[in-house]
């Protein structure tokens, strides 16, 4: 195959979409196909007119390949890509309408607001902290409503740190996701098609060393601990799976995502969010899961690519 890879970008991970780019590359090379490495600027469309490669393998993290808006720009070229169609992508990107989605199917998600930055600046923190007192209260998690790795994601276990919490969730995102700190154990589970349907893979384990895997954590080899497959009991983990699945396709993703799940005490997992596509550097949870799968790296990168063919 002729494989144009897509890395980089303007996003906040575009330097993990630059790890995660090579890492794909490497991969499809290893099993023989010709492959092009090339940043999504604004050439792309002619690029793609012009050179007609077989397939597009969009390893773009953040807004530059997860919010849809490149993936209908691959979809108008005509050129087959890998994962998520632009409508699934942008649902999916915006955490809060993710979760509505996928707690209509009857996955639980941990409750939430929203709030947008016009609407804190007016009412101000006080007014913030009293009304959510009442339906919201600490331990909580403030994160952008959109965007990845961790960036901007604050765990409040205090009211006095909210209001910085909300200025950090806002330097990333125009709404900030407020949502009910979940006690348990966070896992990722790999969700992949490969033409038989979406399967889930062995879900991994975070412990990071330092409690809260944070950008730092994700991409700092030796700062996480990852356990694969996670240490649940059979039932958890088939729960665990099937409700990633589940997720997946309430949402209408399509080749591969990875859904971000904490699994309480009682062994109930909670929906987080789902990655259009999730990161695949060196230090990632997919290639975790993929291995762990008895899989081959590069093989999985090139039957994604197949099935876009497909
Ligand atoms: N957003 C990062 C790339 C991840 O999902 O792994
Ligand atoms: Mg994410």
């Amino acid at each position: 195959l002729n494989v144009l890879v897509l890395a980089g970008g303007i996003s906040h991970e575009r330097d993990v979409s630059l790890r995660s780019g090579r890492r794909v590359a490497d991969g499809l090379q290893a099993h023989g196909h010709r492959v092009t490495m090339r940043e999504p600027d604004a050439e792309l469309l002619a690029y793609l007119r012009t050179e007609r490669p077989d397939v597009v393998w969009p390893a773009l993290h953040g807004a530059s390949g997860e919010n849809g808006a490149l993936r209908a720009l691959l979809a108008a070229s005509g050129v087959p890509y890998v994962g998520a169609e632009p409508e699934a992508a942008r649902v999916a990107w915006l955490k809060p309408i993710a979760k509505t989605v996928v707690a209509r199917g009857g996955v639980r998600t941990p409750q939430s607001v929203t709030l947008p930055r016009e609407t804190f600046r007016e009412l101000g923190a006080n007014a913030v902290l009293s009304t959510l007192r009442d339906y919201l209260g600490a331990p909580l998690v403030v994160k952008p409503s959109q965007g990845g790795s961790a960036q901007g994601v604050t765990i409040v276990d205090d009211e006095a740190e909210l209001p910085r919490a909300m200025v950090t969730a806002y330097t990333y995102a125009d709404v900030a996701l407020l949502e009910r700190k979940i006690v348990g154990t966070e896992i990722a589970v790999t969700v992949l098609d490969l033409g038989d349907g979406p399967q889930a893979l062995p879900a991994v384990e975070i412990a990071p060393n330092h409690g809260v895997y944070s950008f730092e954590a994700r991409y700092n080899a030796g700062e996480t601990h990852f356990f694969t497959p996670a240490r649940l009991s059979p039932e958890v983990a088939e729960r665990a799976a099937r409700v990633a699945v589940d997720a997946h396709n309430a949402l209408g993703l399509r080749h591969i995502s990875r859904v971000d799940l904490i699994v309480d005490a009682e062994g109930t997992p909670w929906f987080l969010e789902a990655n259009v596509l999730p990161g695949l550097t060196e230090t990632s949870l997919v290639p975790l899961a993929i291995q762990a799968a008895g899989f081959d790296l590069g093989a999985v990168y090139v039957g994604l690519a197949e099935q876009a063919i497909r």
